[in-house]
């Protein structure tokens, strides 16, 4: 699936990574979407802060699959030198768990001398502004003001000796994968104007209906009888037609029942679904690496 970028801002946030990279910096906070948590991580992220131990971070749980959600945490928390956490933005005092786990992480930082230094990265969307003003509202926020920072980093103190900083520009995901790109357009992480939405929800649709739980949810929500027989595009149309999305003469409005299902997908109507495993997206990912 086509998906236009702006490399633009992508440059400014490698420079302002680099340069926090040479400043000085301990534990990288990697913001991931727990829905898609492979899709939405970005391999240049881990490119450019080699070495350094990373916690991930998977947001906005309250809209993921539970057990998927635990499926990941527990294959980010057997990869060396890296730690996960979920968390939601109804977490009102996220600070303690990510001081706690960003310690663990670099427990040879700490005190006046040596505050840990943690950067925070996540591609758009992903919830690192509500996070970050959650984070900052009860704490001195300030510009950066090391020699060769960039002004418009933030550095947020979460603790005397705890110093959080937040990468100016964007981090876009890269989309070598196939899979990754429906999802990350279904979720909400890509612009409207980037992608077709028709061919979106369809692959949304194809992707729900092979998972029993997620097919019930979509039964349950539309009032679907038996899919069996029906391919994706009749199975949209059914959705457009019993949520009224209709165009003159009894035909079904397609974009309309697309823009319906993903609309609820997105706001959690149908159910708390996650768009892969950590086990489907190594799969996608061997594939795309085949090509
Ligand atoms: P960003 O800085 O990473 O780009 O993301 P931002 O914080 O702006 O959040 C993007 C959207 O995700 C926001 O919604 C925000 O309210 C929502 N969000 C952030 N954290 C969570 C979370 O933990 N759970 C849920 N369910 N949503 C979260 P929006 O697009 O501004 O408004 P809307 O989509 O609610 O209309």
């Amino acid at each position: 699936m086509a998906i236009n970028w702006f490399p633009g801002h992508m440059n400014s946030t490698r420079n302002a990574i680099n340069d926090r990279m040479k400043a000085g910096l301990d534990v990288v906070i990697e913001l991931l979407d727990a829905r898609l948590p492979g899709s939405s991580a970005n391999p240049l992220l881990a490119q450019l802060t080699a070495g350094k131990p990373t916690l991930k971070l998977l947001n906005k749980q309250d809209l993921a699959d539970p057990e998927r959600t635990a499926l990941w945490l527990a294959h980010y928390n057997s990869l060396p030198d890296t730690r996960a956490i979920g968390l939601d933005a109804s977490n009102k005092a996220p600070a303690q768990a990510l001081i706690k786990a960003c310690r663990e992480l670099a427990p040879l930082r700490g005190g006046m001398v040596k505050p840990l230094r943690v950067l925070i990265c996540g591609i758009p969307n992903v919830g690192k502004s509500t996070l970050i003003n959650t984070l900052a509202s009860k704490r001195s926020a300030k510009t950066g003001d090391e020699p060769g920072i960039t002004k418009v980093e933030q550095k947020i103190v979460l603790d005397q000796d705890f110093y959080l900083f937040d990468t100016p520009g964007m981090l876009w995901p890269k989309i070598a994968i196939e899979e990754s790109g429906y999802n990350l357009a279904a979720s909400g992480a890509v612009g409207r104007n980037a992608f077709d939405e028709e061919e979106v929800a369809l692959e949304l649709l194809a992707y729900l209906r092979r998972h029993p739980a997620y097919l019930d949810m979509l039964k349950a929500r539309y009032k679907l009888g038996e899919v069996e027989g029906m391919n994706d595009e009749q199975l949209l149309t059914e959705i457009g037609r019993k949520r009224g999305a209709m165009l003159g003469g009894g035909r079904v409005n397609l974009q309309k029942a697309a823009e319906v299902l993903m609309y609820e997908f997105r706001q959690k109507v149908l159910g708390p679904i996650s768009l892969e495993t950590p086990e489907e997206f190594k799969a996608w990912a061997a594939v795309a690496e085949e090509r």
